[in-house]
């Protein structure tokens, strides 16, 4: 199905951000799309409109009971001047799988995308192409309909922002830096049969305290261990996790707990590719200290769209820090980022049929 848009420009173009002080999540381009549920017409009335405030009613269920979603996924520039996004299939897919635990009406997957596609092209000149630069889109979801009492609304918004951001480690193209993580035990992010799989912002709300943790210390990022027994490693920060010991390289399993990243699904295909042992299954915690200790603990790392690959170079685990692979970046880690960097960017071969062109 085709799906069309209208379009109303901004008369008031911002002044674009310079390229080498891009933070993330803080500049928005000139234009955003909105498109509304109600029970009626269905999702109706996709346009791209200038960027701005949305109007809330005081009693609109997401202020109240929380219900809502949201995606996150780059564009970016290739040297031959094409637009790419990576892999917006299966952000598509996860929004439907987010909708469905959430009471969120369902998008045509087709639809989600070329609202992306569409938006994308009219803030196109927003895009940077300086080494490590991109345009993050976030679409959301929220039900806006005013009333007070928790069951599912009637009528929601589908909003999709753009914002142009710097290169993660604030080094170019290839610079990456490790990262000190806190391994957290007292709070947990996702109890199975929540909503850990989903990508809602209750999640993060409730992330927040254990976050503050985890700054006081000095670390960049908290390591979830799992809700029930608080011994298996699960995700870091907003980012899934690698492990590598010996000649295995072990992620958690996606068993509704943890968010199925893009990016971890990428780095599954490419190391299987690579003919390398990669294993999803739980790990314990007690375990990786075992294998730091025994010298068996080669590397850890998280993966993300907004960092793509980050390598841990210490875990702070009961006020003790276990360094990782002397607290430098790993050659597998660097590896992946340079592949999955190079192809989303368009610099390496797409061997894989990830990229779009928007
Ligand atoms: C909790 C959590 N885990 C993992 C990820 C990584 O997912 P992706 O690779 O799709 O960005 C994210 C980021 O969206 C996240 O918020």
């Amino acid at each position: 199905m085709a799906y069309s848009f209208s379009i109303t420009r901004t008369t008031a173009p911002k002044q674009k951000p310079d390229p080498d002080k891009l933070l993330f999540g803080k500049t928005f381009t000139d234009h955003m799309f909105i498109m509304d549920y109600s029970d009626d017409k269905g999702w109706h009335d996709g346009r791209i409109v200038p960027y701005g405030p949305i109007a809330l009613d005081p009693a609109a269920a997401v202020l109240h009971y929380g219900q809502e979603m949201f995606e996150g996924l780059k564009a970016y520039k290739a040297p031959d001047g094409r637009i790419l996004l990576f892999r917006p299939d299966m952000n598509a897919k996860r929004t439907s799988k987010t909708n469905e635990r959430m009471c969120i009406p369902q998008i045509d997957e087709e639809l989600f995308i070329e609202a992306i596609k569409a938006v994308v092209r009219v803030d196109a000149d927003w895009i940077p192409d300086k080494p490590g630069t991109s345009l993050y889109i976030r679409p959301f979801i929220f039900a806006d309909e005013a009333f007070l009492g928790v069951h599912p609304a009637h009528h929601f918004k589908f909003v999709i922002i753009l914002c142009p951001v710097g290169a993660y480690y604030g080094a170019g193209d290839c610079g990456l830096s490790t990262q000190r993580i806190f391994v957290e035990e007292e709070y947990v992010r996702a109890a199975p049969g929540g909503t850990g799989f989903a990508k809602v912002g209750g999640n993060y709300a409730g992330a927040l305290k254990a976050q503050q943790k985890a700054d006081e210390a000095g670390c960049a990022q908290v390591l979830w261990l799992d809700a029930v027994e608080r011994k298996y490693v699960e995700e870091i920060g907003t980012s899934n996790a690698f492990f590598v010991i010996g000649d295995e390289i072990i992620t958690a399993p996606l068993a509704g707990t943890i968010l199925p990243g893009v990016t971890r699904d990428s780095v599954i295909a490419l190391l299987k590719k690579w003919g390398l042992n990669i294993q999803e299954r739980r790990l314990a915690i007690d375990d990786v200290i075992k294998a730091a200790q025994d010298g068996s603990l080669r590397e850890v790392f998280a993966t993300g769209t907004a960092a793509v690959i980050s390598p841990v170079g210490e875990l702070l685990y009961r006020n003790q820090a276990v360094t990782i692979n002397g607290g430098q970046v790993g050659p597998l880690a660097q590896k992946l980022y340079d592949t999955l960097y190079g192809i989303q960017t368009g610099k390496v071969e797409d061997d894989m049929g990830w990229t779009v062109t928007v």
